[in-house]
């Protein structure tokens, strides 16, 4: 956290000197379909005689869109952006649409570990990749605007996006007027009063929106799915949604909605690899899709859409959110999957799924009763304290016992030679 912090503020620092630089991506026709102005920061983790090395480094202005770089073909193939720099590294951006929105599905980084301006005394010198899903996503025909940090962390390397404006599927060879604003942006709008123009550029982001008292934790219900076959979604679970929002003043608000499960409809259905559990709460409908990967006999959760009417301040009261490339609630056919620690899934950047005290199963129900228990791994960590504090008590009270018939063999003994 705290070098995160530090590479902010040097970043912050840095401002005026690290100038984000502009990239275009164009077709075979000369058309652009892409442009990106961004400024991105690498921490990367590397070995150094037996030594963890850190190299902190800026995507230099300089840097090439590379020729792998693609405006995308169709649905055949997804328009990318390949930004290369120094000597073999490379940045991509694999864009992806959906619906009414477009998004960076997959952040690619190829780093040469050979590289010793970067990598100094560098013990391996091989090319690594690393790769993470992002949460950069907006609105087709519109901009992509995040002014403040955004951090994608993977292994062994952190790369924190800040002063970006992108977008993808451009029609029109420039950037669009309207912008779909990032929640870290809307965030610090209402967090930071503007006092001096200096103080606002150097300050890091807060991230407490206007306080608002959190509501209980949601009730559970109990919802199910019959298929062809009988019962195939059997689920207890609390709901709630947390959406983040822009009110018409531009501010940031926050809709935390609990569902009531008397007042909660289900309904779904299933075929052999897909199921659907359609929730709706009085204007509120969460969709949750489940699959199932055959080869590995385990079913979860791919996609969630949300759909609901914010409270009337909204700039735009009807809202919506999906993301179908989720890898959540995973278990095997034939057993339940629970959770009792709060799961937070990730639709969009605005839009939080909080499921409470989840046990479900999908697919094979025998007697439409939950099969056998896969416990989360939250769980599994908050069980092992008390696994450990129970096997350090059992290690004490053999001990003890083991002094006690030694003690008393001993004693024995004693009597035996008198
Ligand atoms: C990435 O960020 C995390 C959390 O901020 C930190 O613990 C980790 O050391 C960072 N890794 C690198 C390679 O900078
Ligand atoms: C953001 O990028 C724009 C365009 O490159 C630049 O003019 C501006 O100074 C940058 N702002 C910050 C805070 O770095
Ligand atoms: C990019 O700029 C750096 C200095 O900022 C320089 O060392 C490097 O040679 C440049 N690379 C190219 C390909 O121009
Ligand atoms: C996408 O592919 C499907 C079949 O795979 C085809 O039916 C459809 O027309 C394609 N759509 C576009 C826009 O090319
Ligand atoms: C690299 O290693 C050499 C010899 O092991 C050492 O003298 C030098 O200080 C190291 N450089 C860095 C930047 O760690
Ligand atoms: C292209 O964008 C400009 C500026 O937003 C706008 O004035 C123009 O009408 C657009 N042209 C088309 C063909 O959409
Ligand atoms: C931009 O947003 C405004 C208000 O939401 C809308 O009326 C307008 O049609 C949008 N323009 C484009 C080009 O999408
Ligand atoms: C859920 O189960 C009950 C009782 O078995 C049944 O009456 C109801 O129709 C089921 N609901 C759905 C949506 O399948
Ligand atoms: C709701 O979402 C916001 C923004 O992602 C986050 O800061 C906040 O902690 C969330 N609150 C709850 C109760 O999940
Ligand atoms: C639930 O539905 C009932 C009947 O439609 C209604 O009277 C009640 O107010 C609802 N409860 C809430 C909290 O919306
Ligand atoms: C979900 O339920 C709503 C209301 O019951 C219905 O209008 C909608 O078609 C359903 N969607 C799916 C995918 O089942
Ligand atoms: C229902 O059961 C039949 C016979 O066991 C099986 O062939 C079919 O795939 C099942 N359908 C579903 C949706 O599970």
């Amino acid at each position: 956290m705290a070098g995160a912090r530090g590479l902010l503020a040097a970043a912050a620092l840095l401002g005026f000197l690290q100038a984000s630089s502009s990239f275009e991506v164009k077709d075979s026709s000369g058309k652009v379909c892409i442009i990106a102005d961004l400024t991105v920061a690498f921490s990367v983790e590397y070995k150094s005689n037996g030594q963890k090395e850190f190299a902190h480094f800026f995507l230099p202005q300089n840097a090439t869109v590379e020729s792998q770089s693609s405006c995308g073909n169709g649905n055949k193939s997804h328009p990318i952006l390949v930004l290369g720099f120094g000597a073999g590294h490379s940045l991509s951006l694999n864009f992806s649409e959906h619906a009414d929105n477009y998004q960076v599905e997959e952040l690619v980084f190829h780093y040469n570990l050979s590289d010793a301006t970067l990598f100094h005394n560098s013990t391996a010198g091989e090319v690594k990749k690393v790769s993470h899903k992002t949460t950069i996503q907006a609105h087709m025909g519109t901009k992509y605007r995040c002014i403040n940090a955004k951090h994608v962390n993977m292994k062994s390397v952190n790369i924190t996006f800040s002063n970006v404006t992108l977008e993808a599927y451009l029609t029109n060879g420039t950037f669009s007027t309207n912008k779909t604003e990032c929640a870290e942006d809307m965030v610090s709008t209402t967090a930071i009063v503007p006092t001096t123009p200096k103080q606002t550029t150097s300050q890091v982001p807060t991230t407490s929106p206007a306080p608002t008292a959190s509501p209980p934790n949601p009730a559970v219900g109990k919802y199910n799915v019959t298929g062809p076959n009988g019962t195939c979604v059997l689920a207890y679970m609390g709901l709630q949604l947390n959406i983040t929002y822009q009110k018409k003043d531009q501010k940031m608000g926050l809709d935390l909605l609990n569902f009531i499960p008397q007042n909660t409809t289900s309904s779904g259905r299933c075929d052999n690899t897909s199921a659907f559990l359609n929730l709706t709460f009085e204007k509120t409908r969460v969709i949750f899709y489940f699959v199932l990967n055959a080869s590995t006999e385990k079913y979860f959760l791919q996609g969630v859409n949300v759909s609901t009417t914010l409270p009337s301040e909204a700039k735009d009261p009807k809202f919506e959110a999906w993301n179908n490339s989720m890898s959540e609630l995973r278990a095997t056919v034939g057993n339940s999957y629970k959770c009792s620690a709060e799961e937070n899934l990730q639709v969009t950047d605005k839009a939080l799924v909080n499921v409470f005290n989840v046990q479900i199963q999908v697919f094979k129900i025998d007697g439409d009763k939950f099969g056998a228990v896969e416990e989360c791994q939250l769980d599994e960590n908050n069980m092992l304290i008390p696994i450990i504090v129970g096997a350090a008590l059992a290690g004490l009270v053999l001990i003890v016992l083991i002094a006690y018939l030694i003690g008393r063999k001993r004693s024995h003994a004693g009597y035996q030679t008198i």
